[in-house]
């Protein structure tokens, strides 16, 4: 039974055409995985599906009350929502009234007779929808992702936070489930258990995944956004990397042959005098159609080279920690580490959600300060630091503005630069905040 259908649906954000005639049949029980270069547009027909945004043109059928959930890319702001409020949000106004009970419950016991009386004026309100199930299905998702309902979101790690959204989005039993890179900033533990919910999740999911672990294990379709069209390949993803290399080839060849054809129709029409004495208007006609098609042809992007540029050779020693503790309130998070990171060391820091990992590098950075014990760090240290919530973004200023902190110039090993060498001018439009989306990008990294 077919849950979704997009029918001729194409959109543009200024002259960059991300879907470009594009038709999809979402079936109920499918696992479809979208895939496709960063910036092509993945996030963006996910809103589409969801209704956040409207098609420039074509048409997006929905079947009769379908229940669509969808988890954003973005690890969400901090706020001072609690989880349970936060989770309770993906059952609207009875998720509203849960919160209330859960809020009031709470506090039964510690104050007067006013608590009680709401509480049983909520309790039956709550019995007159039905909502106790409802209510159970809270605690059963905080449970089995073993979140505290309690802790406020702005307290919690980036982890956790979309481990949050992950049970908003799975608390209301969703027909179709939309899920953006899930997989990002989850630990292990938490990326298992979702593997196993979703392999046995019974509605229609869509999932945009840069993990080939859970792409394999759960896709049963995988779908393609290249250049403004989607592709469909029915099948795992052994067979799709088979089919799209021989696409791949007879595009290759077509555009080759195309572009042979082409320079010989230039050639024939600058042939002066006696060609245009004996040209025909047929020829000339099919090389204009053929020149507007070179231009409009969507062409692969190239591939960035990157170099990691290193500062100045200083001392070896980059940082020493001795017997450094930290705690939040009395959750102690780092208890007497003591450990030497030297020049050229690469380190990875594993460990589960919340655990301390971020904190561990803002210790390192000086942004906080250890309770106890105390950091050292090397001379002459030039510290790049890419945060997990890419709060050194600022989402109003331009890729390149981001880039050069500002400045007319930057810095490429060492000498100074005037800031338009590091950075293709085609491409900065492409990558400008819109504040329709709500959220810095992920590609301007
Ligand atoms: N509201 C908007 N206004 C203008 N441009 C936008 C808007 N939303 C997205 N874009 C642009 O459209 C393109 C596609 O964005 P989108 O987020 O859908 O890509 P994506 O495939 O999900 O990328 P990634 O793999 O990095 O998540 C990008 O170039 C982006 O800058
Ligand atoms: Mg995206």
């Amino acid at each position: 039974m077919t849950v979704l259908t997009l029918n001729d649906v194409s959109l543009a954000y200024g002259h960059r055409s991300l879907m470009d005639h594009v038709d999809l049949r979402v079936a109920a029980g499918e696992r479809i995985c979208l895939v496709g270069r960063n910036g092509v547009g993945k996030s963006t027909l996910f809103r589409l599906v969801s209704g956040s945004i409207q098609p420039d043109d074509g048409e997006i059928w929905r079947k009769d009350s379908l229940h669509i959930s969808y988890l954003e890319q973005e690890v969400p702001a901090a706020t001072s929502d609690t989880i349970f409020e936060v989770v309770a949000l993906g059952l609207g106004d009875l998720g509203r009234l849960l919160t209330d009970y859960h809020n009031v419950s709470h506090h039964v016991g510690e104050s007067d007779s006013v608590s009680l009386d709401t509480l049983s004026s909520l309790q039956q309100r709550i019995d007159a929808t039905g909502g106790w199930n409802i209510n159970q299905k809270v605690e059963t998702v905080l449970s089995r992702l073993s979140l505290p309902a309690d802790k406020r979101i702005a307290d919690c790690s980036g982890g956790i936070r979309r481990q949050v959204m992950l049970a908003q989005a799975l608390v209301s039993d969703p027909d179709l489930l939309l899920l953006d890179e899930p997989t990002n900033h989850m630990d292990i533990t938490a990326i298992n258990w979702l593997e196993g919910f979703l392999a046995s999740f019974q509605g229609a999911l869509m999932f945009i995944t840069h993990d080939r672990t859970l792409l394999k294990h759960l896709a049963t379709r995988i779908i393609e956004l290249d250049r403004g069209k989607l592709a469909s390949f029915p099948g795992d993803y052994v067979h799709y990397q088979r089919k799209k290399d021989e696409l791949l080839e007879i595009e290759t060849r077509a555009n080759a042959k195309f572009d042979k054809t082409l320079v010989a129709h230039e050639a024939w029409i600058r042939q002066g005098i006696k060609a245009r004495r004996t040209r025909n208007e047929g020829r000339v006609k099919t090389l204009e159609a053929m020149r507007r098609a070179r231009s409009q042809r969507q062409v692969m992007p190239g591939r960035v080279s990157l170099d990691v540029d290193s500062s100045d050779l200083s001392g070896k020693r980059v940082a020493d920690l001795h017997h450094v503790s930290f705690r939040y309130g009395d959750h102690l998070v780092i208890r007497d580490l003591s450990t030497r990171i030297m020049r050229k060391d690469r380190v990875g820091i594993i460990g589960p959600n919340g655990c301390g990992k971020s904190t561990l590098l803002r210790l390192i950075l000086g942004e906080i300060t250890p309770d106890s014990g105390r950091i050292a760090m090397g001379s002459r240290l030039q510290i790049a630091y890419f945060d997990q919530q890419r709060i050194r973004l600022d989402a109003n200023q331009t890729v390149r503005e981001n880039v050069s902190e500002g400045s007319d110039h930057i810095f490429v090993r060492g000498r100074s630069r005037r800031r338009h060498i590091g950075i293709a001018r085609g491409t900065i439009d492409r990558f400008r905040w819109h504040p329709a989306v709500g959220q810095p990008r992920s590609d301007i990294s």
